[in-house]
């Protein structure tokens, strides 16, 4: 095992077991980590705990381990104690003074906050790129018409562009959801272990300005650093549960889209066509073309409940303020953001080169049922009641599917039968996509 940045009081070596179940060597948080020390040391130096030429030895240390690409030591308790050895070996027993007035409690939330804040970043141009081939795909097939669902069963029909705008004013909730999310996410310094540190708070705002620097490369705000209260600093988690329930959203969203075309590229719809890029085969049926890329999307929204479920309930109950259990926090957030990030990939790809096989939607867009509540909104105008025109209409359908004859083939005679103002001609035009969805006046399309 790696030196530890604790020991003085115990007796004992740690159980080797012990070290293995309570390591935790999050390296997704090292750089971050880093950042923080940088800051650490200036701070330092600003109060005297470090001579300019100190400091400069440490920040050039830090700087250095921070360039490179970060190599997980698996020997060490934790990240924080990878870095601070790190730092040890560079500048020898100098690093010791790096973590005055500092703990791991403070500094893992300091770095996982950083952490959460570019990786939202990162998650809004995922879905900028979805958005905007699904935005494409829409406007090069603005003309087409589809039958719209309720309840999987045909109900009326709907321009395909309406139907993919839906996913994107989710995406774009989603995407509101995580930038009040990353705004509301306060970073502190200075909450020590708990109880605060020495140094005074208005040196952690001053010294702090410099990774702000580094931070705005990424493409992050002002941060402005704010310990009003150090016991909330080190227990608070609520950032982490909020940023994965809002990929847990964003997860089922994209489900949502994924089983949507799932059903659609079914021999029984064949309404798409999903390249050959984003489906896999079968080992045993040699003719199957399987959209599992669709299937896991769908499928990995359970997991993203799951880390959900599992940060929410480890962190029920538990007494103020840090606590171990808080380090199980890291493995479903880390990997809510890589599933969810990947599938934002992966999706928008197949969505560039989805095809429509818009003659076999034709096909079903001369499904009768489509215009059945057409015929009802025909007989409003005419003055018949809703209620009354809603179950003439009821009559025809049900006479039509039990005699087998299509509404538009029956004569004028059997259809004066159900209600006196049908004139058949005047029917037979409601059959029409196109007139359906321009007699939808309500929604104020984008
Ligand atoms: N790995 C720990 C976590 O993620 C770091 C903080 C450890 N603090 C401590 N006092 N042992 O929560």
């Amino acid at each position: 095992m790696a030196k530890k940045l604790w020991g003085g009081r115990f007796n004992k070596k740690t159980d080797p077991l012990v070290e293995k179940f309570t390591k935790s060597n999050d390296c997704e948080i090292a750089e971050y980590d880093i950042l923080g020390s940088i800051a650490h040391a200036e701070i330092l130096k600003k109060c005297g705990y470090l001579t300019p030429v100190e400091a400069n030895k440490l920040l050039v240390a830090l700087s250095q381990i921070g360039a490179k690409r970060f190599k997980k030591d698996d020997s060490c308790e934790d990240v924080h104690t990878q870095i601070q050895n790190m730092v040890q070996e560079k500048v020898g027993d100098l690093a010791l003074k790096l973590h005055t007035a500092r703990s791991r409690n403070d500094q893992v939330v300091f770095a996982t906050k950083l952490y959460c804040k570019t990786h939202i970043k990162l998650c809004e141009k995922f879905i900028d790129g979805l958005v905007s081939a699904i935005a494409k795909l829409a406007q090069k097939n603005k003309k087409v018409i589809i039958p719209g669902f309720t309840h999987l069963q045909h109900a009326q029909p709907v321009y395909l562009k309406d139907y993919f705008q839906v996913y994107i004013e989710m995406l774009e909730r989603d995407k509101k959801r995580l930038e009040y999310i990353s705004d509301n996410m306060t970073i502190t310094l200075g909450a020590g272990a708990l109880a605060g540190t020495p140094i005074p708070a208005s040196n952690y705002n001053i010294a702090a300005s410099k990774y702000v620097k580094e931070l705005k490369k990424a493409g992050l705000k002002d941060l402005n650093i704010v310990t009003s209260n150090s016991l909330d600093a080190v227990s608070d988690r609520d950032f982490i549960i909020e940023f994965i329930n809002a990929l847990s959203i964003l997860a089922m969203h994209l489900s949502r889209l994924a089983e949507d075309l799932i059903i659609w590229s079914t021999k029984e719809f064949d309404f798409v066509e999903i390249d050959e890029a984003f489906c896999t085969g079968s080992s045993l049926m040699p003719q199957k073309k399987n959209p599992d890329a669709l299937e896991l999307i769908r499928g990995n929204a359970g997991r993203l409940y799951g880390n959900l479920m599992s940060v929410l309930t480890m962190m029920k109950g538990l007494p103020l303020t840090y606590n171990r259990d808080m380090q199980l926090d890291k493995e479903p957030l880390f990997d809510s953001f890589e599933k969810v990030s990947l599938e934002l990939k992966v999706l928008e790809g197949l969505i560039k080169t989805l095809k429509f096989n818009k003659s076999k939607i034709e096909e079903q867009l001369r499904d009768e049922s489509l215009y059945a509540t057409d015929m009802v909104y025909y007989l409003v105008d005419k003055k018949v009641p809703f209620k009354e025109a809603h179950a003439i209409v009821g009559r025809l359908v049900k006479y039509s599917i039990n005699k087998g004859i299509a509404i538009q083939k029956m004569s004028q005679g059997d259809l004066k039968k159900f209600s006196g103002n049908f004139v058949k001609k005047d029917l037979i035009n409601l059959f029409d996509p196109k007139i359906s969805v321009k007699s939808k006046k309500s929604v104020k399309r984008k």
